[in-house]
């Protein structure tokens, strides 16, 4: 088992959960890792001695980003859609099916190396977790693929055949719920954690309440967890029925009524909403208060949502510096909720939070401080670190 110091920490920000901020942050500090964990974080003047040191040379270290949603397997473009939004065309979850029959139209191996390099992207702006959903396939071998290929970069992967009711089936909506929840599900729930669903009656692309509950149902039966997509074009029922269901996370959250916030206060153990301003960035949508949400006693998550139609970035600093200009968070509220919160959402608590026994997802900052995840909007300040390297220089 070899070891490895992290030295030349100017300040790591544990997010463990202490201090005002709950960032828990230690001054000139380091950090040992052992086989991926994390085995020992102190004042540097008392490290021990490791096989491997890696000196960031006085730059700071976080807990890896963790970026709970995300739809990464697609193939195509949709930048003159991404346009018109700008010019005042409205949002209506439409585009969806431009990318599907394009994905449809893409072999597993383009497939694969289009995630491929979505994943380094985002480990170059210091994601080290990611979920991945499917939804850009919507026949039962498609959805299959899609989850396969996800499987191989992400344990975090989530069946989301009710994306939206495909072209062949827009006659026929019953049909394809049918299909979701009976062979589409018994053949994507081997690849997949979770089950997610586009409830918004606002798109009459996606699902109602009555449809959502249908495919979410059936999703636990077969033993995945709940994820929901709700809220996102105008007030509904996505966000009462996570909290009735027990669903981890209802996400986007961009229109909430006082019940909503109630509800979601009320279950703040165990369903987190995680926010998406990147989306309401790129569909000229108003933002969530996301400070309002915290009074009330709301977990919160941040998240990218990176995908080709609503929001087609993998930078969660610019989802944190979006969260802080936008939504009324404290840069700490939103690197809190861009580790813990998502990993919360995820229902992991082995990342997140760099405490002895978490996994050494680290990433580091080119900056004095973390405050300049906000401060310094679309600076590429954000790397995850790699542990593999030898040596006094930094990683990578
Ligand atoms: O989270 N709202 C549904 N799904 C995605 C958008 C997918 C797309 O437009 O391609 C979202 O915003
Ligand atoms: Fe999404």
């Amino acid at each position: 088992m070899s070891s490895t110091v992290v030295t030349g920490i100017a300040e790591l920000v544990t997010c463990d959960g202490t201090g005002p901020d709950l960032l828990g942050i230690q001054p000139n500090a380091a950090l040992v890792v052992e086989d991926g964990m994390i085995a020992w974080i102190g004042p540097a003047a008392d490290v021990p001695s490791a096989d491997i040191k890696i000196d960031v040379g006085e730059r700071v270290i976080i807990p890896g980003f963790v970026d709970s949603h995300s739809h990464l397997v697609f193939a195509g473009d949709r930048g003159a859609e991404f346009v018109a939004r700008m010019t005042g065309q409205p949002y209506d979850g439409g585009g969806i099916g431009v990318t599907v029959a394009a994905t449809r139209a893409t072999s597993d191996e383009e497939l694969r190396r289009l995630l491929a390099s979505r994943i380094d992207e985002l480990r170059t702006l210091g994601t080290t977790t990611v979920e991945v959903k499917s939804g850009y396939g919507l026949t039962v071998a498609d959805e299959v693929r899609a989850l396969q290929i996800a499987r191989q970069f992400t344990t975090e992967t989530t069946f989301l055949g009710a994306h939206v009711v495909p072209g062949e089936y827009a006659r026929d909506r019953a049909g394809y719920v049918d299909l979701v929840t009976g062979p589409m599900l018994q053949a994507a729930a081997p690849y997949a954690r979770w089950i997610d669903v586009f409830c918004e009656p606002h798109s009459p692309h996606a699902f109602d309440a009555e449809e959502a509950r249908t495919v979410l149902s059936a999703g636990a039966e077969a033993g995945l967890g709940l994820r929901v997509h709700g809220n996102q074009l105008g007030p509904g029922p996505g966000v009462q029925l996570a909290v009735e269901l027990g669903a981890a996370t209802v996400d986007h959250c961009t229109y909430l009524d006082d019940d909503d916030v109630d509800a979601l206060a009320a279950v703040a153990e165990t369903t987190v909403a995680t926010l998406l301003p990147g989306v309401e960035f790129c569909t000229r949508s108003p933002y969530p208060d996301a400070a309002r949400l915290l009074s009330a006693g709301v977990s919160i998550a941040l998240a990218t949502d990176c995908n080709p139609g609503t929001c087609y970035s993998s930078s969660m600093p610019w989802v944190i510096s979006l969260a802080v200009r936008e939504m009324g968070l404290t840069p700490a509220q939103a690197l809190y909720a861009a580790t813990v919160g998502a990993a919360k959402s995820l229902r992991r608590s082995d990342i997140g939070q760099l405490v002895v026994g978490n996994r050494a997802d680290l990433s580091v900052l080119d900056a004095p401080s973390y405050l300049h995840l906000a401060y310094r909007p679309g600076v590429p300040i954000a790397r995850a670190l790699s542990l593999t390297g030898s040596g006094e220089t930094p990683a990578e």
